[in-house]
């Protein structure tokens, strides 16, 4: 663990620092995988009803979740299905039930960096089908290119979002980009820690986005996600928020408000 540990610490000091190859086209062209767009409930009530026509395995992936296609000719091929029972997996938290938290909170938040995620049963377990995304590459494959402007206002975006929800498990594997490069957050098995630490470090803050994190009260996060995070849950989700607000507040005082809120 304390190996994974060392490995994720590394993987989040080298976001920034590894340096970067000349511009490379995207090799996915410029489209971008956020098909449910302005279509959230649509493709959720599609992810809930579609009848499933196969199970695959995916070979990547510490929890080996499944990849189920539904019928040719729906609005979806596929989705990840966790059908992860809450508890604890060699020394992890693990709950389908943050999987559907962490998208409900993207929806409140305004983020749009979690794929559609429901709540279903297939052959009668009850689980998180996860909106396949298509045409994404993964993070190992866009690391050597140059990012455009926009990749840095989501990594810092990523960072707020995994101290909110306690998500102890951003690491490459987690994060998949488009090819217009917009930037996806997926496996939040591990997330909604009932634990007051802040998983990332918060150097710059996206001032829209913290706006309405500031504004997070314990009804809001109840109607969006109660059905999926206990009360003591979303204790902890606001007292690290609480911590959040402490830290950016500091940042402040030392730097100044302009290298903080730099969009
Ligand atoms: N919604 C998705 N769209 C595209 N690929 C996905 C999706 N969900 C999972 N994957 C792929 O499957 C892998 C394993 O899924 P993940 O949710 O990370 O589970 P694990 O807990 O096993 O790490 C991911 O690293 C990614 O390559
Ligand atoms: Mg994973």
């Amino acid at each position: 663990m304390l190996q994974s540990v060392t490995n994720q610490m590394l993987f989040l000091a080298l976001l920034f620092l590894l340096p970067q190859a000349p511009a490379t086209a995207p090799s996915s062209g410029q489209a971008s995988a956020r098909v449910w767009e302005g279509r959230n409930a649509e493709y959720e009530a599609y992810l809930r009803a579609a009848p499933v026509a196969r199970m695959a395995a995916i070979e990547i992936g510490v929890t080996h979740p499944k990849r189920a296609f539904f019928a040719e000719g729906g609005l979806a091929t596929s989705a990840a299905w966790k059908p992860l029972r809450p508890g604890f997996r060699n020394g992890y938290w693990e709950s389908y039930k943050s999987e559907v938290a962490a998208y409900e909170l993207d929806k409140l938040l305004d983020l749009g960096m979690v794929p559609v995620v429901v709540e279903r049963r297939i052959d009668g377990a009850p689980g998180a089908a996860i909106l396949w995304l298509e045409g994404v590459r993964t993070w190992t494959e866009v690391q050597p290119l140059t990012k455009p402007a926009s990749w840095s206002r989501q990594l810092a975006r990523m960072k707020l979002f995994d101290d909110l929800i306690g998500n102890p498990d951003r690491n490459k594997g987690n994060l998949l980009v488009d090819g217009a490069w917009n930037l996806y957050l997926i496996d939040h098995s591990r997330a909604f820690l009932d634990d007051r630490a802040l998983p990332q470090a918060i150097d710059h803050v996206d001032s829209a986005l913290w706006t309405r994190m500031e504004a997070l009260d314990e009804r809001a996060i109840s109607a969006a996600a109660g059905a999926w995070l206990n009360k003591s849950q979303i204790n902890s989700l606001l007292a690290r928020r609480d911590k959040m607000a402490a830290t950016i507040a500091a940042l402040v005082k030392k730097n100044g408000r302009a290298a903080v809120f730099v969009w």
